[in-house]
Order: C-alpha cells, then structure tokens, then sequence
C-alpha cells in the first residue's frame, strides 16, 4: 500500500475527527501518503481531494462534527457515479480507501470495491451503535451521554412540577441509545423497536407506578419505536389519564454534536490505527473494530447485515430498577 484516502460519510459522530487523525498519523508513521476527501463520496466524485499530513490534523482529537465535513450522497448510489469516483482514484494513484461511516457508507464501499477492486477498509462511526462486529461505534458513547445529560435537566423540572415527560432520542432503527440513557436516568419505561411493546404494557406500568406513589416520570422513546409517533404516545396516554400534566421533548441533532468522550477518543484512535494496519496486512473489505479491548476486521457484508442483539437481561433491569 503506498497511498490511502479517507472520508467521513452519513450521519457525522462525535470522534470521527479522532478517528481521520489516527488514519492520517499512522499512515505517516509508515510512509503511506494520504488524501482527505472532502463531503464524504460527492468529494471522491468531484476530486475534492487534499493531501493530509500529521499537521493538517492537529487540534482535532477534541472537535466534534468531521473537518473533512460529510454527505449521504445519493451520485455514488449510481453506477456513474462510482465510475467517476475511480477515475479520480486512478487520478490521484490512490491504492485503498478508509471510510468512517455507517452501515449506508460500508453498503457503498464494498460495491464499488466490487465494481473497481479499489481496496476498502471500514470505520464503524455513527451515535446509533447498531453495526456488527464492534461491541461500540465511535460517537455512540458521547451521544449517550448527551442523552443522559439533557433528560437529567428534564428530570428535574419534571419532578418540580409532577409531570410525565415523553424524551424521544436518536437511533434510527436500532435502541442502543434508548435503553442505555433510559437506565442511566432512571426512566419509568423505555420504548425501543427491538421490544414490541404495546400501548396497554405502557398504560399498566405508568398504574403500577401511581400504586407505588411516583408523582412524576420520564418515559424514554427510541425514535425508530414502532407504536406510533412519540406525539400519538403522548395523546394516548392523555385519553388514558386525563389528570396527567403530559410535555414531549424531542433532543433530536444535539445527540450528535459535542466534543467526543474520552472513550470515544480511545475507540477512534484504536480504530483509525488499526484500519491502516489492517490494510498494510492486505487486509480489504472489512470493517475494522474493537470487540473486548482487541482489534478485530469483519467483512463489510457481515458487518452490514448483521445486527447487534440489546441486551435483555438490561431491559429487564430497566424494569425491575423502574418501581
Ligand atoms: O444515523 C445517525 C442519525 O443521527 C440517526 O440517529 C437519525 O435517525 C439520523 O441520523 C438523522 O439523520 P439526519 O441528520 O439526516 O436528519
């Protein structure tokens, strides 16, 4: 391998920028040169590429967000699209591309190393946690812990003025940030698409909690929960209780901002070393990981297709810890 790009693609999380420097730095440790490439794919596309050295990444380790910036980009979705791309590869004598993203980014990577045998090497990043073969993605652990802080704020008005508040959080289809913000801050119920809940589990647990003499609760929503919008939640449970004092916060894109927890930093470091290791080993088409504190490469199609399970017995907890 004599020469790597990286991009940053979908949804940005908190950590990437750690992540683009552990790349660009290893891959100066071992005489590879390295391109950044601008607005994820759209920036292959159109050669918005630059040439990264140790300083072009500097004072980043704490930044949220991703300096190279990031895109969904529908053009590389195209078979034109992806042509274009290698052309600029072939370009620039680019060997291996390093993709920090999630499963939509990875789906593109391996078509288009299928398509034009450009090496490629997975980054799992993205708050929603809900990639295969690493036990966390970069950004999911300071976005929890955004989670954790804002319904800790609404915690205490909530208790001031005995209300029932619905918190919807991020998270797509998967309810990693849910369930693990719903423990932290001691939620009534925890509504997540991996449970199918219903709307007469909700109404028994919030009676359960009028027995034990709960004069207010916080009920958290995964955004991609399956019983309704959290506005339809709200309502029904008015109809249900009409003497409760019912408000629904939605927190929404601050999940996503913020300069990345420690653990993030640590996971993103490991992860951007061990995607340039990975490919000097000959390592292509996998994702690269961290599962029990050690480095681990998955192939993409693995990594894309199977899911993380929630943990059970945490749900269970949730529960028991609820009353
Ligand atoms: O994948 C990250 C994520 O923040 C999801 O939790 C959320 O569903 C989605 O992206 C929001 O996307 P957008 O920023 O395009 O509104």
């Amino acid at each position: 391998i004599k020469s790597i790009a990286v991009l940053t693609s979908g949804g940005d999380a908190p950590g990437m920028n750690a992540a683009l420097r552990a790349v660009v730095r290893t891959a100066n440790h071992f005489n590879i040169d390295c391109y950044g490439i601008r607005e994820g794919y759209n920036g292959l596309i159109a050669g918005d590429v630059t040439k990264m050295g140790p300083r072009s990444v500097k004072n980043i380790i704490n930044q949220g967000g991703t300096i190279l910036k990031s895109a969904r980009s529908k053009e590389f979705m195209t078979y034109e699209g992806r042509k274009k791309a290698f052309e600029q590869c072939q370009k620039l004598g680019i060997d291996a591309l390093v993709c920090i993203g999630g499963d939509g980014s990875f789906t593109g990577a391996k078509v288009f190393n299928e398509e034009f045998g450009i090496k490629v090497i997975g980054v799992p990043g993205t708050i929603d946690n809900d990639i295969f073969g690493t036990d966390n993605t970069i950004g999911y652990d300071t976005a929890l812990n955004t989670a954790m802080d804002a319904i800790d704020k609404i915690r205490d008005t909530a208790t001031s003025h005995n209300r029932v508040f619905f918190v919807e959080v991020m998270g797509r289809d998967a309810g990693f940030i849910a369930l693990n913000s719903g423990i932290a801050t001691g939620a009534l119920d925890i509504l997540i698409p991996e449970r199918k809940d219903s709307m007469d589990d909700l109404f028994s647990t919030f009676r359960m909690a009028e027995k034990v003499g709960k004069s207010s609760s916080i009920v958290v929503v995964a955004e991609g929960e399956v019983l309704g919008s959290i506005y339809d939640l709200a309502k029904a449970t008015k109809e249900e209780f009409p003497n409760y004092d019912i408000r629904v916060t939605i927190l929404g894109h601050i999940q996503r901002g913020g300069s990345p927890s420690c653990a993030d930093r640590v996971l993103a470091s490991n992860l951007g070393y061990g995607a340039v290791i990975g490919l000097m080993e000959g390592k292509n088409k996998v994702m690269v990981g961290m599962q029990s504190n050690k480095i681990t490469y998955t192939p993409i199609e693995e990594a894309i297709k199977k899911h993380n399970e929630i943990d059970k017995n945490l749900l269970q907890i949730a529960e028991i810890l609820a009353m």
